[in-house]
């Protein structure tokens, strides 16, 4: 099949994207570290849409979710229409599935999602507009050859199709899961501005996004933010397991749909009901009698039936399990989750002012 021919005003551009090419080092592209070869998570990016839009437009132009996932990652009523526009200038959370995954021909391993979202070349794009205009800079034009094969990006045909590989990581960052979420510096912003903005501690945003001068940020550059995520009761084994991924405020539907998760700062413990739709199974109460969701008793005595995840394999099947009371103030002896890594991400915040404080005196 012979390639559609490219546009016909492809001199100008060319000659911009050579000069591109050539300042390609001050290009933003993110550097997401993602170790941990071959895992897949929830991730997303904050997408601000260069023109008025609507939720059914961005989940065409991405792909990377449903209607339902994308409402619930910004926290929208679930009745929100797709045709419903998105308010001017507006910051969007697109969730999309990472992999971390070496990045060919021997590089390292990088975070990037998982071949999605594939745009189509349309008349007179060139890639670095496609990068810049479309996709907001969450890649460079570099990125999208690379991952595309394409070894002269100047010539890509109307029609082709590319894998925009959006930035992620399925990383802990110290000891905990987190939703890596790509943010762009807005003018004006600042490392202590954005760590309070979203609930995470200055000094982790310094060190993972490894900024040497945070009075020195780029406005548009791309910042590795970890969203703390709620805990959840989900077995390894389940499907959703890494996939159910929430910050503070988000909700999401698993099990096929049959239930959904919301994630609140109060305990950042995962809270699942039945959504009793269609088709879905009954879900089995804990210890005989208490529903999904339900409380038995108060205070640190109290015991919540949780859901622990859904198996397919001949029809679906959903789980639940009965936890005790999680809230901060009730975890004793040591083994709860997030008040270990509370005291992780202290202890690392009091190391960091520690160097400062050497590195003045030196
Ligand atoms: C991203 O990481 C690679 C490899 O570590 C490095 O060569 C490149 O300069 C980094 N890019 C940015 C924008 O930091
Ligand atoms: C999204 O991708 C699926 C396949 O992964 C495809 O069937 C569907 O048509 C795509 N939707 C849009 C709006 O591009
Ligand atoms: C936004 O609007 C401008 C002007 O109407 C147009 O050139 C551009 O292609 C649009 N961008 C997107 C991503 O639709
Ligand atoms: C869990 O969610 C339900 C419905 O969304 C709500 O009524 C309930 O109060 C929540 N429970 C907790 C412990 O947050
Ligand atoms: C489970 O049910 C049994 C009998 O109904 C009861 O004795 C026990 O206290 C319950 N366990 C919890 C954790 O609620
Ligand atoms: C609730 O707790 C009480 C006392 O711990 C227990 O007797 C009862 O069986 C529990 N109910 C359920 C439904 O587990
Ligand atoms: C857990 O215990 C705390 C402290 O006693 C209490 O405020 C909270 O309501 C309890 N949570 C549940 C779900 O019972
Ligand atoms: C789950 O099971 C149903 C019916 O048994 C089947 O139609 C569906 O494709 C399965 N889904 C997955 C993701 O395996």
């Amino acid at each position: 099949m012979a390639l559609p021919s490219p546009p016909a005003n492809l001199a100008a551009p060319a000659a911009v994207l050579l000069l591109l090419l050539f300042l390609a080092g001050t290009a933003s592209a993110a550097n997401f570290t993602c170790a941990a070869q071959g895992s897949t998570c929830q991730s997303a990016i904050g997408y601000v849409a260069p023109n008025a839009t609507t939720y059914g437009e961005l989940l065409a132009r991405f792909n990377t979710s449903t209607l339902a996932d994308l409402l619930g990652a910004n926290n929208l009523p679930a009745t929100t229409p797709s045709t419903a526009r998105v308010p001017a200038k507006a910051t969007v959370r697109i969730p999309f599935r990472c992999l971390c995954a070496a990045a060919g021909n021997g590089a390292s391993v990088v975070g990037r999602s998982d071949r999605v979202p594939v745009y189509t070349v349309q008349p007179n794009d060139w890639m670095d507009a496609i990068a810049r205009n479309v996709f907001d800079a969450f890649v460079t034009f570099q990125e999208i050859a690379d991952a595309n094969n394409i070894p002269k990006p100047d010539q890509i045909g109307v029609g082709q199709k590319l894998w925009i590989p959006l930035p992620c990581s399925c990383d802990q960052v110290l000891g905990s899961d987190v939703l890596h979420y790509a943010h762009t510096v807005a003018a004006g912003e600042t490392t202590s501005g954005m760590a309070a903005k979203f609930g995470v501690l200055e000094s982790t945003l310094v060190t993972l996004n490894k900024i040497a001068d945070p009075k020195n940020l780029l406005q548009g550059q791309i910042l590795d933010v970890p969203l703390p995520v709620c805990a959840s009761s989900i077995s390894s084994t389940s499907a959703d397991h890494n996939l159910l991924r929430l910050p503070n405020g988000a909700y999401a539907l698993t099990a096929q749909d049959c239930i959904q998760c919301s994630c609140s700062s109060n305990t950042y413990q995962l809270n699942c009901t039945s959504t009793q739709g269609k088709g879905c199974p009954a879900v089995p109460p804990c210890n005989g009698t208490l529903k999904l969701g339900q409380t038995n008793g108060t205070g640190c005595g109290s015991t919540t039936c949780a859901y622990s995840g859904y198996s397919n394999s001949s029809s679906l099947s959903i789980q639940t399990t009965l936890v005790s009371n999680q809230t901060t103030a009730c975890q004793n002896s040591g083994s709860e989750r997030s008040e270990f890594s509370g005291s992780m991400w202290m202890m690392v915040a009091i190391s960091f002012h520690m160097v400062l404080i050497l590195i003045c005196f030196l």
